[in-house]
């Protein structure tokens, strides 16, 4: 069970990379108000609902606690970012502060889940 668990982490992890990659590419556009959401973003998020999910489906299989205040946070603020590039993933701008917003609130859940220990 460890090793499915470490590979669902490592899954969790290539979906940080894919929307915060996503993310970090943009910066210079969104600088000059012409960013957009692209495709990595989305399935970055995407991949975080679906291996988040499965993560605590299996620590709890597995007897581990899950720390559901946390879970619960990092899972409402990722429903609004999925929410955020679904909704405006074809638009070929994207204001600078909704762009902005949606980097922030991902590196927010990856503080929130390395630092709340
Ligand atoms: C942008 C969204 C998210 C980010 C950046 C993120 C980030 C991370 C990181 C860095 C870890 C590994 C560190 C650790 O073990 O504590 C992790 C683990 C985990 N994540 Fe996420 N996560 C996100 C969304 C979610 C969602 C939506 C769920 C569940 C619905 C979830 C459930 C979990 C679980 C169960 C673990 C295993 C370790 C633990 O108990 O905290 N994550 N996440």
């Amino acid at each position: 069970m460890d090793v499915l668990i470490n590979v669902f982490v490592a899954l969790h992890i290539i979906g940080i990379a894919s929307l915060l990659g996503g993310f970090l590419t943009q910066m210079k556009a969104m600088g000059e108000g012409r960013a957009r959401f692209n495709p990595a973003m989305l399935h970055g998020a995407l991949t975080m609902l679906v291996t988040g999910v499965a993560l605590v489906g299996l620590n709890q299989a597995d007897d581990q606690t899950v720390n559901n205040l946390k879970i619960g946070i990092k899972l409402a603020v990722l429903v609004v970012i999925l929410g955020l590039v679904y909704v405006k993933r074809d638009d070929e701008k994207v204001d600078k502060a909704l762009f902005g917003a949606v980097g922030g609130l991902t590196v927010v859940n990856i503080f929130i889940a390395t630092l709340w220990t």
